[in-house]
């Protein structure tokens, strides 16, 4: 793990091979220590999976700079509309000339095709998107676990499933990446945040998330996950009682 700004704690490591966590610490107050994640995915056309929060925009460029030079970025990708995932996407498009925003259809039909400075290059559900060596597949989860436009990928090569807010942890020192339980603690903060939806269709798309076998769980808030990850899928969906 590398610290790219000291004052912030804000740090990359690379969870899968060609892709790295960036994580900034935080403490809410009232609610604790929290974090917030974005991975950014190295290849020709490099891939940024969340824009960040617009006032962390300076701590994740200078983190991501670290790795490529920031005007490379290709895609600014996004699970879902709200600030942690979509506040800074016109602060990337305007520092990288060539990047365009990389989302579902809906995200682009209520949100992204009037808040974004430039028009989306839109996935359907199930489409493949080449990046030079890796290759990311697009999974429509509407309201899973919030917001009629989210959707996950999966980067085929490397089996890591971008699982935005699923596996949220609380909490602001956690490792990078773990193979220790991850559900216990989401499920508590859960509990705590009531930030899922009630969806009926909840294992329906975990399962389809799960076929996909993923190997690592690259979490937006919290570590990221190395194990059987069709296992703690579907275990999810039984703590759902989905
Ligand atoms: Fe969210
Ligand atoms: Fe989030």
């Amino acid at each position: 793990m590398t610290v790219t700004n000291r004052e912030s704690g804000t740090n990359v490591h690379e969870v899968a091979n060609g892709i790295y966590r960036i994580n900034t610490p935080v403490t809410i107050p009232g609610a604790g220590g929290f974090s917030f994640n974005q991975y950014l995915i190295v290849d020709d056309e490099p891939l940024l999976f969340h824009a960040g929060l617009r006032k962390m925009f300076p701590l994740v460029r200078e983190a991501v700079a670290t790795i490529l030079p920031v005007e490379k970025l290709r895609y600014v990708t996004l699970s879902h509309t709200e600030a942690d995932e979509a506040g800074a996407l016109n602060e990337w498009l305007a520092a990288a000339p060539q990047a365009v925003p990389l989302c579902g259809k809906v995200a682009a039909m209520v949100s992204i095709g009037d808040l974004a400075d430039r028009p989306p290059r839109t996935l359907d559900d199930g489409e493949v998107l080449g990046l030079g060596e890796h290759s990311v597949r697009w999974f429509d989860t509407p309201h899973l676990p919030h917001a009629w436009d989210c959707g996950f990928m999966i980067e085929e090569q490397t089996a890591t499933l971008l699982c935005g807010d699923l596996f949220t942890q609380g909490g602001s020192d956690l490792s990078p990446v773990t193979e220790s339980d991850i559900l216990g603690p989401s499920e508590a903060f859960r509990q705590k945040m009531d930030y899922f939806s009630y969806t009926k269709n909840a294992r329906e798309m975990i399962e389809r998330l799960a076929s996909t076998n993923p190997t690592t769980l690259a979490c937006m808030h919290g570590s990221a996950w190395r194990g059987d990850g069709a296992g703690l899928l579907r275990s999810l969906a039984d703590a759902l009682n989905a």
